[in-house]
């Protein structure tokens, strides 16, 4: 029995990279993202293919620093989905958590990242000089995903 379980548990659970960033997103991510950050319909979009993709190029890793720091407001669309509601400012959070918290979303929720590197305190620092607001953050995102070609 007991090695059932055992056997069972293995074959679901992935070793999580980032426990601290994990813990981040179940509290604060999860109510609209979903656990695993699986999006949830007419809500919020998944962040398991995306933000992978982003962090291969410098635009792309700026962009989910100011999405986390600042928010985004408008109409998105993700794969086949469209999603048209509003993300939070999470500035309240500190640089290393926003740092941990985008590491686990790229490296434990997606497959493909690009080789890119950790995300550290500094570049949320940088981006948190920055003053955009949600839309901002939106019509940025709109020029990268069609330069990334999504
Ligand atoms: C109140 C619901 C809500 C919460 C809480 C929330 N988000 Fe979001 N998030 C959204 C919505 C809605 C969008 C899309 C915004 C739009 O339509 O413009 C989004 C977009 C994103 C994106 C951009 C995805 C892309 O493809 O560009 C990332 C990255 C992201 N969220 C990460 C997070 C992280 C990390 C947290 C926790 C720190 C979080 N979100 C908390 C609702 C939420």
């Amino acid at each position: 029995m007991m090695a059932f379980a055992g056997a069972v548990n293995v074959s679901v659970a992935q070793t999580v990279l980032y426990h601290a960033g994990k813990s981040t997103f179940d509290a604060h991510c999860a109510v609209c993202h979903q656990a695993g950050g699986i999006g949830q319909d007419g809500l919020a979009p998944p962040l398991t293919g995306y933000p992978g993709k982003y962090a291969g190029v410098a635009a792309g890793r700026q962009q989910l620093t100011v999405t986390v720091l600042h928010g985004m407001f408008g109409e998105i669309r993700v794969n086949d989905k469209t999603y048209n509601f509003r993300m939070p400012s999470f500035a309240s959070m500190s640089d290393e958590e926003l740092a941990q918290v985008l590491n686990y979303v790229v490296f434990d929720l997606n497959a493909q990242h690009a080789n890119a590197k950790p995300f550290t305190a500094s570049d949320l620092k940088t981006a948190r000089g920055q003053e955009l607001d949600g839309s901002a953050v939106h019509a940025r995102r709109a020029l990268l995903t069609k330069r990334l070609g999504l």
